[in-house]
């Protein structure tokens, strides 16, 4: 039996694709927001998660302002990592899981979600920086992907408790997947930051705290948000909770009752961002 093992969330900015590149982890300027991952490694080097479901957001790469899906589910057999103009070094290509992806598909659609499906899908920093993070330097990702692209970019955005309930449709799905895999949630972005504009450069270390607080043992509470809400708390950009939401909608039906919390970084800023990272166990499924 497949079983979702935790659940890892992240902030995604693409400086980080730099800092890598150029060894800069132990820097002053890096060593807060890296140190977080250490428990990262240890839980993932300890429990080996096969497949990763990450709930993220393109950034203009595979949907642009013309075509903008709501909810978007790669189906492809490998995805490559390209940028949207950052200069970033490329991390190695995705491994695919089609079978997952249209299991899950097959099962959200059944729940009345309608998501567009992509057999072609390219992935970008949204993406990719999680994964560096919390699998440094290696030249193959250890884990398959199912990429679930939530849009945080152009308006209307989803609602906080649309992206909860899609969440929760994705982990009826791994419920009920006949595989045998360890699959880890991953949700991308945030907390708070905003790009341009007027507000360029606002954070909000008042709300990702109480994100932050209620997380693990009352995700709920984050949907007392609408989704505005959120634009004027974390600012434009940081609507991104929406794809943390989403991965502990999934996680809070394949770990009901047994989630605990790991780990909890938060530094400002990272760029411009309030960055931030946390670690989930579904505790019942690791232990099992
Ligand atoms: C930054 C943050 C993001 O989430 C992003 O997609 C791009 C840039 C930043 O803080 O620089
Ligand atoms: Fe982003």
């Amino acid at each position: 039996m497949s079983k979702v093992v935790g659940g890892i969330f992240s902030s995604h900015v693409p400086a980080i694709g730099n800092a890598i590149a150029k060894g800069l982890q132990g820097d002053a300027y890096w060593k807060p927001f890296f140190d977080g991952f250490a428990p990262v490694h240890e839980w993932v080097e300890r429990v080996k998660p096969d497949v990763a479901v990450v709930f993220y957001n393109d950034h203009g790469l595979n949907f642009f302002l013309d075509k903008m899906p709501t909810f978007a589910i790669g189906a492809a057999h490998e995805y490559a990592n390209e940028d949207e103009g950052w200069g970033l070094p490329k991390f190695p290509t995705f491994e695919g899981h089609p079978e997952l992806s249209w299991h899950i598909i097959d099962h959200v659609v059944g729940e009345e979600f309608d998501p567009v499906t992509c057999q072609k899908m390219t992935v970008d920093h949204g993406l990719a920086m999680p994964f560096a993070l919390s699998w440094p330097g290696l030249a193959k990702w250890p884990v398959k992907l199912v990429p679930i692209n939530i849009n945080t970019v152009q308006h209307p955005l989803p609602s906080p408790k649309r992206c909860f309930d899609l969440g929760r449709a994705v982990g009826h799905a791994l419920e009920s997947w006949k595989g045998d895999e360890k699959i880890v949630v991953i949700g991308t972005g945030g907390l708070s930051h905003q790009l341009d504009g007027e507000r360029a450069g606002h954070l909000n270390p008042e709300y990702d705290r109480f994100c932050l607080q209620h997380l693990a043992t009352d995700p709920e509470a984050l949907l007392k948000h609408s989704v505005l809400d959120i634009v004027e708390l974390a600012g434009s950009q940081g609507v991104e909770i929406l794809n943390w939401i989403g991965a502990r909608g999934a996680m809070d039906v394949a770990g009901r009752g047994s989630v605990v919390e790991l780990a909890s970084n938060y530094h400002i800023p990272i760029s411009n961002t309030a960055a931030a990272t946390v670690l989930l166990e579904n505790r019942e499924a690791v232990t099992a």
